[in-house]
């Protein structure tokens, strides 16, 4: 196991109707800015729930957080902090949402010139707004996090700070029932990914951080397609188990003591930076292409997933290792995300404008072992044409 420092702060308040207990974890006194995305938490009953919770406090609102949240939207929160003097941010959302608020938190509060420099010149945070979160879609893991992903001009780059780590996170998992078919594949598959790039790598005999992760992928295979079948989908158990997988699957506990990949999350970016595809279907077409190319590299793990993951024990060890491929893009198939850049109606011809991306944004040495290249990059999305 390699070296490591562990903490996460933020607390986690799981259950059906926890959202009534924000009104105990924010100081009565506090200034809140509520900020959310386009009007999901409207319609299905949370931002009523969060009102009711907020009754006895002054708060104020800003929405329109889109997903991959822009800067030039984020700013625009900056006015109503100045004017109301909050001192409180509550996001109600997706990944969207809370990170576009990470971003308003730290800019309030930022000593530069240029906000911006937050992200583009991963410009040092020293004092950020407290933040936490209601979480309405399992998947990024950003409600128990320290990351965060904001786009400007098609750039689309994370930043990180322990100052914007939620406070506390509601997760009820009622919540999620109103998300689409698409949502909810793409949150089961965002974070399989995370467990997958912190778990799929080389042994450093992390035995915990290996069975966790294991762990986490086996309840994704598990209950993912449940949250899909008409039978089982509001089944609040189902959504449960996705959600508390989700928030484990990102919140520094399975990254603690081992190498990390990451290179399917930052070639994705760039697929959605260009060409506006969503996190989570960039990742399902990435990852079985980096498993291919990357084989070598990641044999003896790759084989520990098919026999623990898949139960493939059969047969010679590059058939073990396809066969592993092929399930995980089964899996992908399952859960209504594409596997193939041709599924997205892109082709060989757009590959060089992907790699002009990466290396623009400094993407140079990818992968545990910082040998992903440019042009290994390439070979990963060749293999997934
Ligand atoms: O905007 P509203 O109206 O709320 O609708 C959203 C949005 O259209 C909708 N939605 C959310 N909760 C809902 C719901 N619809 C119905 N019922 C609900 N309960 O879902 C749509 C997508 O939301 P979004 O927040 O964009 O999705 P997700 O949670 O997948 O977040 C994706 C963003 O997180 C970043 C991604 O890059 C992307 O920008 N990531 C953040 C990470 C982190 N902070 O650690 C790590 C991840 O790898 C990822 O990069
Ligand atoms: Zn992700």
């Amino acid at each position: 196991m390699l070296k490591f420092s562990f903490q996460n702060t933020t607390q986690i308040l799981f259950g059906e109707g926890q959202i009534a207990s924000v009104s105990k974890q924010i100081p009565s006194d506090a200034k809140v800015l509520v900020t959310y995305g386009g009007g999901s938490i409207k319609s299905n009953g949370v931002y009523d729930q969060v009102a009711a919770a907020l009754s006895k406090h002054t708060w104020f609102e800003f929405s329109g957080i889109e997903p991959n949240p822009s800067y030039e939207t984020l700013m625009k929160a900056q006015d109503i902090i100045k004017q109301n003097d909050i001192d409180f941010i509550l996001a109600v959302g997706g990944g969207s949402v809370v990170d576009g608020s990470k971003f308003i938190a730290a800019a309030a509060l930022f000593e530069g010139d240029d906000p911006w420099d937050i992200v583009s010149k991963q410009a040092r945070i020293r004092k950020a707004l407290p933040l936490a979160c209601v979480l309405t879609l399992p998947a990024t893991g950003s409600e128990s996090n320290t990351g965060a992903v904001v786009t400007r001009d098609g750039n689309k780059l994370p930043f990180h700070s322990p100052l914007v780590r939620p406070i506390f996170a509601v997760l009820d998992p009622a919540v999620t029932l109103s998300l689409s078919e698409r949502q909810i594949g793409n949150g089961v598959v965002d974070a399989f990914v995370h467990t997958m790039e912190q778990y799929l790598t080389y042994s450093v005999n992390a035995k915990v951080q290996d069975r966790f992760a294991e762990g986490l992928l086996l309840t994704l295979i598990e209950e993912g397609p449940k949250a899909l079948s008409p039978e089982t989908s509001k089944d609040l158990e189902v959504r449960g188990n996705i959600m508390w997988a989700a928030t484990m699957a990102l919140n520094g506990l399975i990254g603690a003591g081992v190498p990390q990949d990451w290179a399917t999350h930052m070639i994705g970016h760039e697929l959605t930076g260009t060409h506006g595809i969503d996190h989570a279907r960039t990742l399902s077409i990435v990852l079985p292409g980096v498993m291919k190319v990357c084989k070598e590299a990641k044999r003896g793990k790759l084989l520990q997933y098919a026999e623990r993951i898949w139960n493939v024990s059969d047969g010679d060890e590059d058939s073990r290792i396809n066969r592993a491929i092929e399930l995980t893009e089964q899996f992908f198939d399952t859960m209504q995300v594409p596997t193939r850049l041709s599924q997205v109606d892109l082709g060989a011809a757009d590959i060089d404008l992907l790699i002009e991306k990466l290396t623009q944004h400094g993407m140079l040495k990818l992968g545990e072992h910082g040998d992903v290249t440019p042009d290994v990059s390439r070979e990963i999305l060749t293999a997934a044409l």
